[in-house]
């Protein structure tokens, strides 16, 4: 049996990091933990934090360190996770890396990539106007580079496919900078540990898989 694989995948948002980290979980057999689907899924309950979250998600703006701490310490605490586990979306900022390290020192557990996913701001703004998103089950589509086999519809669970409203060019532009002022800043903090690996975000979509074995091993 393989040594468990704990991961971070950062990067602006659209790069690319919630499909390749779908890719890595089929791959090793590892979950995702997807604080965006996560907040998601709050808003659409209307549970007491997802209606705080709700106004900061649709400005791009980031949901206060607290309430995702919150919830990323919960899920982080389940018995799912003895193979590793890839978090796609989580630390974005400084207080939610400090978090991660205690929570992890006082597990006696290390992470072993950071996964840095990258594309420029123009092409971002271009591919999330095309992205497409099952509100169900989480499947994400693009409509050119992989579209759904029957239009609109998720090939996984058979749900309306959605344009998420923060996909909005205006929107896409705010949620640009705040990456820029609060989450890019972790990389430095990564790379001084030496768990940095780049990826382009604009690599082949039928290589990925092939790419990412070759890079995790
Ligand atoms: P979240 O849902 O995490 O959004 P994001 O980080 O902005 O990232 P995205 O999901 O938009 O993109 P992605 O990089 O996963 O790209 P994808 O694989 O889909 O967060 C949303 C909001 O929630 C935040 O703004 C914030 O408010 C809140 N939030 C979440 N986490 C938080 C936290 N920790 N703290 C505070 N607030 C938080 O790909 C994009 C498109 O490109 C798809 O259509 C895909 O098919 C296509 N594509 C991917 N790779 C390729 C390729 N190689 N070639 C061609 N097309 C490709």
């Amino acid at each position: 049996m393989r040594r468990p694989l704990r991961i971070i995948m950062l990067g602006p948002p659209g790069s690319g990091k919630g499909t390749r980290a779908h890719i890595i979980s089929e791959l090793y057999g590892i979950p995702v933990i997807t604080t965006g689907d996560m907040l998601r899924e709050a808003v659409a309950k209307g549970t007491e934090y997802g209606k705080t979250a709700g106004g900061y998600m649709s400005r791009g703006e980031l949901v206060p360190d607290e309430i995702v701490n919150g919830v990323v310490g919960e899920r982080l605490g389940r018995s799912d996770l003895e193979n590793g586990f890839i978090l796609d979306g989580f630390p974005r900022s400084t207080p939610q890396a400090e978090f991660l390290d205690d929570f992890l020192e006082e597990h006696g557990l290390k992470l072993d990539y950071v996964i840095h996913v990258t594309l420029e701001d123009e092409a971002i703004v271009k591919r999330l106007s095309n992205r497409r998103s099952c509100p169900n089950c989480g499947e994400v589509y693009h409509l050119v580079s992989k579209p759904p086999k029957k239009e609109g519809v998720c090939d996984r669970c058979g749900s309306e496919l959605i344009l998420r409203g923060d996909d909005r060019p205006e929107v896409i532009r705010n949620r640009l900078a705040v990456y820029r002022e609060k989450t890019q800043p972790l990389l430095d903090r990564y790379m001084k540990k030496g768990l940095i690996k780049e990826v382009p975000g604009d690599y082949s979509m039928d290589r990925l898989s092939e790419q990412l074995k070759r890079m995790l091993g």
